[in-house]
């Protein structure tokens, strides 16, 4: 896979974190300090940020997506939100399966398969969560369990969609821990992951996208970027900082 050309897309998870002012304020920083318009810049804001995020976004290459949706259009789910309706706003990507909801909010398989059928049918770009927890690192069954997370999360999807679909490697351990796995073996499981789309659907390899997650800084964003498969990266944490979101997005010219 050396030889694949990659566009990078560098997304933040906010997580529940910034207030619609606080975001205001990010943004227009990233706006005059990001010195890498080539690389796609996604910021996945709470709900309630999303329409300062677009208004102050529209002609940049900043995408906005947000980190959940509801599977069902609309109708009587209260609190939820529908993919349409985030589309309707002008919401690009969508967070979907991140860990901490399959964990906290209890979000099966089921569940987020549903959610992808939805929001691709919604027309938005799914950013979907798979990783392991660190005792299925331990009990050596990483592949099987990620395979399983991806046919799970892509049954029945039609194939002329799995494009709009960027899978984030995230092993469970490493997401605000302040460890990652080697880049050898980020690489590697990013492969895995390549080789088992390419399994279940036939487009081709370049049109697969696979970012890394979980511990991205300023400091190793360089070197786990910089593997060949690897197209990018979802940074929670670093996200909030801009000067250290900025440097992660401008670290792969330097
Ligand atoms: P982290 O989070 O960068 O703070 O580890 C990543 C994520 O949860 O998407």
């Amino acid at each position: 896979m050396g030889n694949r050309s990659k566009n990078l897309i560098i997304a933040g998870n906010w997580k529940m974190n910034k207030t619609p002012k606080e975001a205001e304020i990010l943004i227009n920083k990233l706006k005059l300090e990001n010195k890498n318009p080539a690389c796609k810049t996604v910021l996945c804001v709470p709900f309630i940020d999303i329409p300062v995020a677009i208004s102050l976004t529209k002609n940049t290459s900043i995408s906005i997506g947000a980190q959940n949706c509801y599977f069902e259009n609309y109708g009587a789910y209260t609190g939820e939100i529908s993919a349409e309706m985030l589309k309707v706003i002008g919401v690009e990507y969508v967070i979907i399966g991140h860990s901490e909801r399959r964990i906290y909010f209890n979000e099966t398989d089921e569940q987020i398969n549903k959610k992808i059928k939805s929001a691709l049918n919604s027309g938005l770009k799914v950013i979907l969560c798979i990783g392991e927890t660190l005792q299925e690192r331990q009990n050596n069954i990483i592949g099987e369990k990620l395979i399983i997370q991806i046919k799970n999360a892509l049954n029945q999807v039609a194939e002329s969609q799995i494009a709009n679909i960027i899978i984030a490697y995230e092993p469970i351990w490493a997401i605000g821990s302040g460890r990652t796995p080697n880049k050898a073996e980020i690489n590697h499981i990013c492969e895995i992951i390549r080789n088992t789309v390419l399994n279940i659907s036939k487009i081709s390899a370049e049109k697969i996208s696979i970012l890394y997650g979980g511990s991205i800084d300023s400091k190793n964003a360089k070197e786990i970027l910089a593997q060949p498969n690897v197209d990018g990266g979802l940074v929670g944490g670093a996200s909030l900082d801009i000067e250290e979101f900025l440097k992660i997005i401008n670290c792969v010219i330097n």
